[in-house]
């Protein structure tokens, strides 16, 4: 390791990244890179302790031990009225059209979805962004936690320091890891009308079956939100509009992120959702044939990809690929 990669930040701390190291093209340095793989498993580590309390959990288990303790509640008099509008409405299976046309009608929507990352600065309507929330709303959830929050943010000076905080994830990893062709630029992120972040409620995981395992229980937490982030996504594509999913919202600025828009620590964000009439449309990307996927009956080990089938892949159908833009 040379001098020069001790600039790169340590194990948890949130320091700034010297931005003229960040566009080097110097190979990795993987000391750095396993330190900060360290760090950031100990993060995890440390947001056990962002659950129901203790006590509150307890409570929670007793009562549904001592089944005759555990009355159904009662929908308060404003609750009923919301409730009801949904049960009146909730024949509309009855009433759906489940021709094979309609299905493909809902199959083109899930095949115009793209990720566009450039936007027209024409605003979001507010009743389209009430159905995007809205298709978030009616998402699954395991346990039917709902362990979602959805952070809207419209004003540009907002925008402008989350594109500066995500440019320092991006130049991090850079550093770290330049072997990645995929890293976008933040500052489209300025230019898109609309952003949602989905933040999850890590407490929720308290409603899983408690035996579980964390990893099998944050699945779960994960699961529920990525359901939750493609309903939005597909109903602004039906709508109209483009988006994309940032994921890159590492843990190095995670905390800047919180700090700006005070979400608090038990609150952990997915992704965020960038959202805009797109500047112009995106080529799809290559699919695997859904012959290549399916397995009937019984799983198929004969056809399952070798690594370096799977690394090919990566290259030549993936982000990795130099053609990915
Ligand atoms: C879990 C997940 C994370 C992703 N993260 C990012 C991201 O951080 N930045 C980005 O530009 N695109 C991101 N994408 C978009 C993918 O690159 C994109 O879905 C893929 O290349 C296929 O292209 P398409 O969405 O246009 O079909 C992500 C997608 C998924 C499902």
């Amino acid at each position: 390791m040379t001098d020069e990669s001790s600039s790169v930040p340590r194990s948890g701390r949130t320091g700034a990244v010297d931005q003229t190291r960040a566009r080097s093209s110097e190979p990795a340095d993987e000391e750095a890179l396993w330190r900060l793989y360290e760090a950031v498993e100990e993060l995890d580590a440390r947001s056990e302790g962002h659950r129901v309390d203790r006590e509150v959990y307890r409570r929670m288990l007793g009562s549904r031990r001592n089944r005759s303790r555990a009355r159904p509640r009662m929908l308060g008099r404003g609750e009923v009225a919301a409730h009801q509008s949904v049960v009146d409405s909730a024949n509309f299976l009855d009433d759906l059209d489940t021709s094979t046309e309609a299905a493909r009608s809902l199959l083109d929507v899930m095949r115009s979805r793209r990720s566009c990352r450039s936007f027209l600065p024409d605003p979001v309507p507010d009743s389209h962004r009430e159905l995007i929330l809205e298709a978030g709303r009616w998402s699954p959830s395991a346990g039917n936690a709902q362990p979602w929050e959805f952070l809207v943010v419209t004003e540009p000076a907002a925008k402008e320091a989350l594109a500066e905080a995500l440019a320092l994830a991006v130049g991090t990893m850079r550093v770290l890891d330049d072997t990645f062709p995929g890293y976008a630029n933040p500052r489209y992120v300025t230019t898109a009308p609309l952003l949602v972040l989905p933040y999850a409620d890590m407490r929720c995981m308290a409603a899983y079956p408690y035996p579980l395992p964390r990893e099998p229980r944050r699945h779960m937490l994960e699961q529920s939100m990525a359901m939750c982030i493609q309903n939005m996504w597909l109903m602004a594509t039906r709508l109209g509009l483009g988006a994309t999913n940032w994921t890159l919202g590492h843990p190095v600025v995670d905390s800047r992120i919180r700090e700006q828009f005070g979400v608090p620590e038990h609150f952990v964000m997915s992704t965020l959702l960038v959202l805009g009439y797109p500047r112009h449309v995106p080529m799809p990307r290559p699919r695997r044939a859904l012959e290549e996927m399916t397995h009937l009956e019984c799983f198929d080990a004969d056809r399952v990809r070798s690594d370096e089938e799977l690394v090919e892949f990566f290259y030549e159908y993936g982000v990795r690929g130099r053609g990915f833009r």
